[in-house]
């Protein structure tokens, strides 16, 4: 089926998230949540209200708090959901440790450890989907995603032969209008967030934050630069070319 991204997303542009969820599963059957953080469950709350059978995966790179394992296991109870647990390629990995250790990327950068740990079994995963939904949201960066759209082709990560169309149905909401349908849905979300953290990825590249800073100054810290992408989203940084 050939989709006409241009008309959905003149028809989703500053839509609400259930309106934009909607459409998305009424659109693709082989669509899936990429889940990880607070974002995300409330996108799976959104969801189960649409559909029942909704696909739920998250990228497990084998260097995740306890608490966001705990967590994973919490929204998998709660909703009764499955969510398929992605992981690197073994021999990749063993190689890529072996050679360079377990704490490279403060070293030379985080991309490498990225690449292997979560974009290639990302990219695996996609190849089978249709559609991706990801709780992207415009002020998580100003730097690379002003111009995330509702729906797009996701170019990173489409082929040849295989086009991916890419939801983000929270782009517009704020982190605050987040955390308000996550307590007043009574949404389970990561205990770490009691403890400071905002943005959080894996264990030894996030840390909390301080008051008044911004939640991605956590994330990769010790590397400069705005433009802190791991590649999941790759696409971004194309499109942040013109934000000065
Ligand atoms: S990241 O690229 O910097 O890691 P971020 O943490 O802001 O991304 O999350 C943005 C969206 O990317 C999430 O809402 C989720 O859809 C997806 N995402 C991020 N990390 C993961 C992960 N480990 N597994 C699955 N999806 C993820
Ligand atoms: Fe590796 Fe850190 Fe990227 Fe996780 S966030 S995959 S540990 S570089």
């Amino acid at each position: 089926m050939k989709t006409d991204i241009d008309s959905l997303q003149t028809e989703l542009k500053d839509k609400n998230p259930r309106k934009i969820l909607r459409k998305a599963l009424d659109s693709f059957d082989n669509i899936a949540i990429s889940f990880s953080g607070a974002e995300d469950v409330v996108l799976i709350d959104l969801a189960l209200n649409i559909r029942k059978d909704i696909q739920v995966f998250t990228l497990d790179t084998g260097r995740l708090h306890p608490e966001t394992y705990q967590f994973i296991e919490k929204v998998r109870n709660h909703y009764q959901i499955d969510i398929e647990l992605l992981t690197p390629n073994n021999e990749v990995l063993d190689k890529f440790v072996k050679n360079k250790g377990l704490f490279s990327f403060y070293q030379d950068g985080h991309q490498e450890c990225c690449g292997i740990r979560k974009i290639e079994a990302l990219s695996k995963k996609l190849t089978h989907l249709d559609a991706w939904i990801t709780g992207q949201r415009k002020d998580q960066s100003l730097e690379t995603r002003q111009n995330i759209p509702e729906v797009e082709v996701d170019t990173r990560f489409s082929s040849e032969n295989h086009s991916l169309i890419k939801f983000n149905p929270l782009l517009n909401w704020s982190s605050a209008q987040v955390w308000d349908h996550i307590e007043a849905y009574q949404v389970p979300y990561n205990e770490l967030h009691k403890k400071g953290y905002i943005s959080i990825g894996c264990e030894p590249c996030t840390r909390p934050v301080l008051p008044n800073q911004h939640e991605r100054a956590g994330r990769w810290w010790w590397e400069s630069g705005n433009k802190k992408e791991c590649g999941l989203h790759a696409g971004n940084l194309e499109k942040s070319k013109n934000i000065s």
